[in-house]
Order: structure tokens, then sequence, then C-alpha cells
């Protein structure tokens, strides 16, 4: 592989244009391409970039040589885009979380990986932000042992209101809860033994969006921690922020706590915010932040075959928890995993 690569970028939407906006100011990318398959967003899309757009995985890669793809088509539909792209030759993908929204799915684009010969990157950016790299960090350095933690990660009610079309086959523990899995798995650098979960399903369903309003879930570690994760997608929309989110711990010899108010408070007009500049960040010329930094280290991880910092076991794990999640709050079992 030349010391640049190609790449295909898989669903122009909200987050693709973030991917787009990485990839064609990284100097390790030597051509971006995309495709989607809503016809407006595509030729909108070509003009915005000035690059190439197709309909569909399949047509781009018919049409161009590419040496990975990045997608970030809708929750439910990473499955279709992901198969096309192993079966059609390519050898790298980064994906959005979740990998899947059913562990079947999961399991299945994992095989098919593996028996083509195929490396797959999630996109869990929180093993990126600092704060979290800190705190894992500090908790290695005075080998400390977590006793407790808490997580919780919310949206204001206009993202699943207002800012997709798939909310329904979609919901907080798949869209928010999988990043909270994720980064108590690479904290505890442990497994989660068992899940108990409740949820409500009270304001979205009267706005007529069939999803949970609340999810709350208590997970059982393996290296004896035991933690809450609570997602909401209710929070009301004059919140300064589209998010928000927190995490605390306890442990034996410490505690920790994180908010995702970066300490900015910014005063436009008429409206205030608490932005956070850590996440990302895009000029004509480049993309920082721990937003896109999955994104930048996933194309050198490519051309230096080096391992990724999130792939598709961490993938399949956050799915087999929120699956499990979504099975317990059915139930009112806890769910062995
Ligand atoms: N990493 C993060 O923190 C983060 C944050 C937000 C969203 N996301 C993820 O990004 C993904 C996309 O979210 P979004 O907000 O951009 O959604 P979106 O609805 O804005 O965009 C999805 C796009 O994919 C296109 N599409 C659908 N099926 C396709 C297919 N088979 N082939 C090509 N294009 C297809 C749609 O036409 C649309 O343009 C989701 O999985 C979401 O969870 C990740």
């Amino acid at each position: 592989m030349s010391n640049k690569i190609n790449i295909g970028v898989v669903g122009a939407g909200i987050y693709g244009h973030y991917h787009l906006n990485t990839y064609t100011t990284d100097n390790n990318v030597k051509k971006v391409v995309f495709c989607d398959t809503n016809e407006e967003r595509l030729q909108a899309t070509e003009k915005e970039y000035n690059i190439k757009g197709y309909s569909s995985v399949k047509e781009m890669l018919k049409n161009e040589e590419l040496d990975a793809i990045s997608i970030a088509t809708p929750d439910p539909y990473h499955y279709e885009p992901m198969k096309d792209a192993i079966l059609g030759g390519i050898k790298n993908i980064f994906v959005e979380k979740p990998l899947a929204t059913t562990v079947e799915e999961g399991e299945e684009l994992i095989k098919i990986a593996k028996e083509n010969n195929v490396r797959v990157a999630v996109d869990f950016h929180k093993r990126w932000d600092p704060a979290y790299l800190a705190i894992k960090n500090d908790i290695a350095n005075n080998k400390d042992k977590i006793v407790r933690g808490y997580m919780a990660l919310d949206d204001i009610i206009d993202v699943p209101l207002k800012w997709f079309n798939w909310t329904e086959k979609s919901s907080p523990a798949w869209f928010l809860g999988v990043h909270c899995y994720d980064l108590i798995r690479f904290i505890t650098e442990s497994e989660v033994k068992r899940v108990y979960a409740v949820g409500n399903k009270q304001v979205l369903v009267n706005k007529g969006c069939n999803t949970y309003d609340s999810m709350q879930t208590i997970l059982e570690m393996e290296d004896g921690s035991n933690w809450t994760v609570e997602n909401s997608w209710i929070l009301p929309n004059s919140f300064p922020k589209s998010n928000d989110g927190q995490l605390i711990i306890i442990s034996e010899k410490g505690y920790y706590k994180n908010e995702s108010y970066r300490g900015l408070n910014q005063y436009n007009q008429d409206k205030a915010s608490v932005p956070n500049y850590l996440f990302m960040n895009f000029t004509e010329n480049d993309a920082s932040g721990f937003g896109v930094q999955p994104m930048k280290d996933f194309i050198t991880a490519v051309i230096n075959n080096t391992p990724f910092i999130a792939d598709a076991f961490d993938g399949i794990q956050a799915t087999r928890i929120a699956e499990a999640v979504h099975k317990s709050i059915i139930t009112k079992e806890i769910i062995s995993l």
C-alpha cells in the first residue's frame, strides 16, 4: 500500500459529514468518495465537498479503487453496507457505533470479516476523551481498584424527534448506552457479567415516536465493580448543549467526577451554550479533537498495519450488552452474559 490511502464514506448524513470533513483534510488520505441512498443528499454533498458520490456501496466499489470504507449509516443499517464492503473486497472498515443492533447481525459480520481477512474499527470516541484517559491512567498508576461507577449520557428531545427518521429502530441504549458500556469496559479492562435494566416509554410515545425515553442499567463487572448507566432522549431543548454526560467513580483509594461541561460559557445573540471545544473542530484545512481522532487514527493504523484502538470485538461486546439491556427491560430479569 502506498503512503496515502483512498477511502469511501457510506452515508452522508449528520455524522457522515464529520467523516468527510476529517478525511478530506487528512494528509494521509489521497482520495475521498462517498455514497448515499438519498439522491438529494448525494447531489448536495457532491457539490459541498467537490467529490464524487454514488448511490450504493456496490456502485462505489465497482468504480473506485478503495483501501478503506467508513460507515455512517443509521444505527439499524450498518449491516448491509458493511457486508457489501467485505464481500466487495474492502480490507479495512471503520464503522460508527453500534457495530450492529442485533448480536446475530454483529456475529455474522465478524465471521465474514474474519473469513475475508478484513479489519474492523468501531467509533467509540470516548476512548479518546482526555478526561477519561486521565482517569484510566490515574487508576492504573495508583494500582487502584474501582468499587462503584456511574455514567450518564442524555440527549435533548430534538435528537430523537427531529434529527433522524430512524429513531424508532434505535433507542437511548443503542444510540448513547453503547458509548457508556464500551467506556466502562475500556476503563475497567473487564467484561460485563450480568445486566439488569429498567426503561420508560411515556414522553416520546405520546409524541408519536415509539422508543424509550430513558433506560437505566446496572452492570456487574468481572473485576467486582458495579456500575449504573443512565441514558435518556428527553432533555428539554433549552439545555445549552445537545447532550449531557457525567462519569463518577468511587475506587478503593479515590473518587473521580467528570462532567461533559468543559468550562466554556458562550453567549451568541439570544442563545447561551456550553460548547465541548475538545470534541470536534473543523477548519478549511484541518480537523481536530477527540471526536475526529478515531478516524485519523484509523487511517494511520491502516497505513502502518497497526491494531485499532476499538475493534470488532469491542463492537460486538457493546452490542451484546445493549441487547441484554433491552431484554432485561422486557423480561424484568437479570441477564447473564
Ligand atoms: N460516534 C458518535 O458519537 C456518533 C454521534 C452521532 C451519530 N453517530 C452514528 O452515526 C450514524 C449515522 O448517524 P447520523 O446522525 O449521521 O444519521 P443521519 O440519518 O443524519 O444520516 C444517515 C445517512 O445514511 C444514508 N443511508 C442510509 N442507508 C444507507 C445505505 N445503505 N447506503 C448509503 N447511505 C445510506 C441516509 O440517506 C442518510 O443520509 C449512526 O449509527 C449514529 O449512531 C455516532
